[in-house]
């Protein structure tokens, strides 16, 4: 491994992993591919802007043209592919984007890299691919059934991986974290959004009746796998990865507000996201039995971190709430909040 293609490296978690290996593994180059979309930022990967292994290249994993040059020019070995679209209320409004990234993008560098020869991908999946599930805990044989357009494009892109490696024998790995939170997440997602409104006084919109449960992971564990899996882990194998720690909706939004000395007055139950899963779960018995791996941040203290680090970051966050984002928030919230119940 030498020359490392990392495409969504301008995202939230291709970001943290990107920052983490450049300085972890000196030896290897990382280039990142990365379209820009709204959720791109090279604002989260300034912290290597100068680091003499990192390369950016902007482009869209759906175009092969794009992606054969880059995987020439670079000489690339291995890819790590975190590009998708990846918010479930923006799948619900418009899926279009998310079949081009999510099934199609994922399609073309496979095909790509195995026309060229190279052997190693990495896909970064998430624990949504498996639906909701009322208790007990999801394993990799189970099966997939996605609820939602975000969901169902990833398990498609998944599942194209896993066909790459049992038609072609590509040394495919898949990981399937789970609710990541941390540093430099863009705004809409539930931690961030809930994180920047409060700052605000803002309201903060919980849907239906906020007892959805999500297992929680911080996104240094969750980088951290995927560097574990990418050099320890089986061609051919999925991985669960989970921040073992389950909690209601409501409780982490309660969290946010006293880690910030807001009131809970700010939280406003709203209309339900359509076909929201009730619960995630998951265990992660095998990524912790064959890789050793196991979360090490507690979600207090660095739920703590990720509130202080949005307190003391504005300039990140606050130029991304302006124009899109605003018609967004519009689209999604505006009827919600107008129709809004205060907490009792
Ligand atoms: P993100 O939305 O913050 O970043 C996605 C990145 O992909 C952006 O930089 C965007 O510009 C890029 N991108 C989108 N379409 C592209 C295209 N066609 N070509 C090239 N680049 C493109 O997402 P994230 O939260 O960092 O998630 C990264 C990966 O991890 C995704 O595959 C997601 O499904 C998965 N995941 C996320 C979570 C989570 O809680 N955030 C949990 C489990 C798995
Ligand atoms: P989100 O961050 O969108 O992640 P995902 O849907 O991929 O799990 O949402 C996390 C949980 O928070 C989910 O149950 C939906 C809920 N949620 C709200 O209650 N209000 C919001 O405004 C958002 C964005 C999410």
């Amino acid at each position: 491994m030498k020359n490392i293609l990392v495409s969504g490296g301008a995202g939230f978690i291709g970001s943290a992993f990107v920052r983490r290996v450049t300085q972890k593994y000196p030896q290897y180059n990382i280039i990142v591919l990365d379209k820009l979309t709204y959720a791109g930022n090279l604002d989260n990967l300034l912290p290597v802007h100068d680091e003499p292994n990192y390369t950016f290249e902007r482009g869209d994993i759906a175009d092969r043209e794009t992606v054969r040059r880059v995987l020439e020019q670079y000489e690339i070995d291995t890819i790590v592919n975190f590009a998708a679209e990846t918010h479930v209320d923006r799948s619900i409004l418009e899926p279009d984007a998310f079949i081009h990234t999510d099934v199609v993008g994922v399609y073309i560098l496979l095909d790509t890299a195995r026309q060229m020869g190279i052997q190693r991908l990495h896909h970064v999946s998430t624990d949504e691919v498996y639906g909701s599930i009322p208790e007990g805990f999801f394993k990799e044989g189970d099966p997939l059934e996605p609820n939602s357009p975000y969901a169902a494009s990833k398990a498609g892109g998944e599942l194209m991986v896993r066909a790459y490696h049992v038609t072609y024998g590509m040394h495919t790995t898949v990981t399937r974290g789970s609710n990541t939170f941390g540093p430099y997440q863009y705004p809409e997602k539930v931690a961030p959004f809930f994180i920047t409104e409060a700052i605000d006084d803002r309201p903060l919109p919980l849907y239906g009746d906020g007892m959805q449960v999500r297992d929680w992971l911080y996104v240094d564990d969750h980088s951290d796998a995927i560097d574990v899996v990418l050099h320890n882990g089986t061609p051919g194998e999925t991985y669960n990865v989970g921040g073992e720690h389950e909690m209601h909706n409501i409780d982490v939004t309660r969290f946010i507000l006293k880690a910030l000395d807001k009131p809970d007055s700010l939280i406003r139950y709203v209309a339900d996201r359509p076909g929201h899963d009730r619960r995630y779960a998951l265990t992660n018995d095998k990524i912790h039995a064959k890789l050793d791996w196991t979360p090490r941040h507690s979600f207090e203290e660095s739920m703590l971190d990720t509130v202080r680090w949005y307190r003391e970051n504005e300039w990140w966050w606050r130029k991304i709430k302006t124009g899109e984002y605003l018609d967004y928030y519009k689209q999604q919230y505006a009827d919600r909040l107008a129709q809004a119940a205060h907490p009792d």
